[in-house]
């Protein structure tokens, strides 16, 4: 693997490969005080988030620190972007420095295909954190090593993903893994809120958020993007929570196997209320512990080469 850039770029061997890889470096973790390997000793990567971050430029930090990486956040707000440096610039600036991996997050849709364009003679592998409304691999692979480790294999499963799927990158890269690994995606969401190209989607698609929850192993909540609606929001979020938001009477229709998933940050109110977010069905904790071994295992794979693969 040189980049993680897409889960399209991935197949079912590949994705399993790192689900595994992340399973396996926790069980090699658990229950040690001292949480540190040496496997990627006297190598870089560095973190540059154009867009807020919270779970994935931490978990990425702890991630490398835990393997013994060099690990160089970059602040954007401090940094020379502010003086008008392009992010060409900039990538080939980290890459001078001393980068062996890069970690972008960036609110441009294909600013990490890009990056990892300007950075192919450098032999930099450059990982995507989330590009605009496209991408989000890390997220959906530690969705399905969540998943699985509840419901294990997920081939026939059937998931439910409910919200705003237009603006949501979660959405797509989970759409790709999940069908990859097999199992069935139904998307809910407002027909506002809807890309108008879901129709070649390999999903179903629902705007009736009761009468799918029945039916499904799992139900994965989207966070509603507001930063990304330039042109307002509808329905409005009184609609919103009344149609599409899991409060406990809708989690009561769940079948009990089925557990509760959301990337975070959470509306709490809107798309999930409290009793629902912090009830044992609810798996958000574990989505963001999940987080550290899976990219352990991304950095892993990109930057142990031979040995990792
Ligand atoms: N799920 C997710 O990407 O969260 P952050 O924006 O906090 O990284």
């Amino acid at each position: 693997m040189r980049h993680l850039l897409s889960i399209a770029d991935l197949d079912a061997q590949a994705a399993n490969a790192l689900l595994d890889t992340a399973d396996r470096l926790e069980q090699t973790l658990l229950g040690r005080q001292v949480r540190k390997l040496p496997t990627l000793r006297g190598r870089t990567v560095v973190t540059v988030f154009y867009e807020n971050s919270t779970r994935t430029r931490v978990s990425f930090e702890i991630a490398g620190k835990w393997m013994s990486a060099d690990v160089i956040n970059v602040s954007i707000g401090a940094s020379s972007v502010g003086k008008g440096e392009s992010l060409r610039d900039t990538a080939l600036t980290l890459a001078a420095a001393g980068a062996d991996c890069v970690v972008v997050r960036h609110p441009a849709s294909g600013a990490a295909h890009r990056l990892a364009r300007w950075l192919a003679d450098t032999g930099v592998a450059v990982v995507n954190a989330g590009d605009g409304t496209h991408e989000h691999p890390t997220q959906a692979l530690l969705d399905a090593q969540t998943l699985r480790q509840r419901l294990g294999d997920l081939a026939g499963r059937r998931v439910a993903v409910v919200g705003d799927v237009l603006h949501s990158r979660v959405a797509r890269s989970n759409v790709l893994l999940l069908t990859l690994l097999g199992a069935r995606v139904v998307l809910v969401a407002p027909p506002t809120l809807l890309p108008s190209g879901v129709g070649s989607w390999p999903v179903e698609v629902s705007h009736d958020l009761d009468a799918v929850l029945g039916g499904v192993d799992a139900v994965m909540m989207l966070r509603v993007q507001a930063e990304r609606m330039h042109g307002g929001f509808f329905p409005t979020a009184r609609e919103y929570a009344v149609g599409y938001g899991l409060n406990q009477r809708r989690l009561d229709l769940l079948p009990e196997h089925a557990p509760v998933l959301h990337p975070g940050p959470m509306l709490r109110g809107m798309e999930i209320g409290s009793t629902v977010a912090d009830s044992e069905r609810a798996l958000v904790t574990d989505q963001v512990r999940n987080g550290v071994h899976l990219r352990m295992a991304v950095l892993y794979h990109l930057l142990a080469g031979e040995e990792a693969e």
